[in-house]
């Protein structure tokens, strides 16, 4: 499936600056790409490496959602934690506004149900329920724990 997003003229691909403003940009930054990192396992991306993110002073842009919500036999096991730029995010807590709106999904059926519906104007039903239940899965764990610890979930985690 295709897809559009806003052109972003300012920003560069995250691999084509020096390594000396990567790794100043990822500790400005830091916080907005454990939230890309959480994203992109609940929606399966594996594919977020140098190229697939912008990133200027002001903010990071992910971009290429090709390789995500793919529904093959893995998307509703369990749920891998693939890196960003090569990188893992484990234990690193993400914005708490971040981690508080995740919360307000949980527990608001409403906001669950709006979310389906988007869904399966682009799925079918069985998908959108896997959709829907990788995020309340990675959605549960940082609400409770406020991160993904290493310990825990290094290898994968399991879909509830
Ligand atoms: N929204 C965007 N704003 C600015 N540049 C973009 C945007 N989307 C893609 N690009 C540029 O185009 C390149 C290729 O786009 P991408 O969506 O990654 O396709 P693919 O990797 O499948 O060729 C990106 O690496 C980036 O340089
Ligand atoms: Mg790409």
């Amino acid at each position: 499936m295709g897809s559009m997003q806003e052109f972003i003229p300012d920003a560069k691909m995250f691999c084509e600056i020096s390594h000396d403003e990567q790794e100043r940009l990822k500790k400005v930054h830091r916080k907005t790409l454990v939230k890309m990192w959480l994203f992109d396992m609940m929606i399966n991306n594996f594919d977020r490496g140098g190229a697939n993110w912008l990133i200027s002073e002001d903010t990071i842009h992910a971009i290429d959602h090709s390789h995500s919500l793919r529904d093959d036999e893995y998307f509703g096991q369990d749920i891998t934690c693939y890196t960003v730029g090569g990188e893992n995010f484990f234990d690193e807590e993400p914005l708490p506004e971040f981690i508080e709106s995740l919360g307000r999904f949980l527990a608001t059926q409403e906001q669950q149900k709006i979310l389906e519906d988007l869904l399966v104007e682009l799925f079918n039903k069985a998908f959108v329920r896997k959709c829907i239940k990788r995020i309340k899965t990675v959605g549960s764990i940082l609400v409770r724990d406020g991160k993904i610890s290493h310990n825990k979930y290094s290898s994968g985690i399991a879909v509830e």
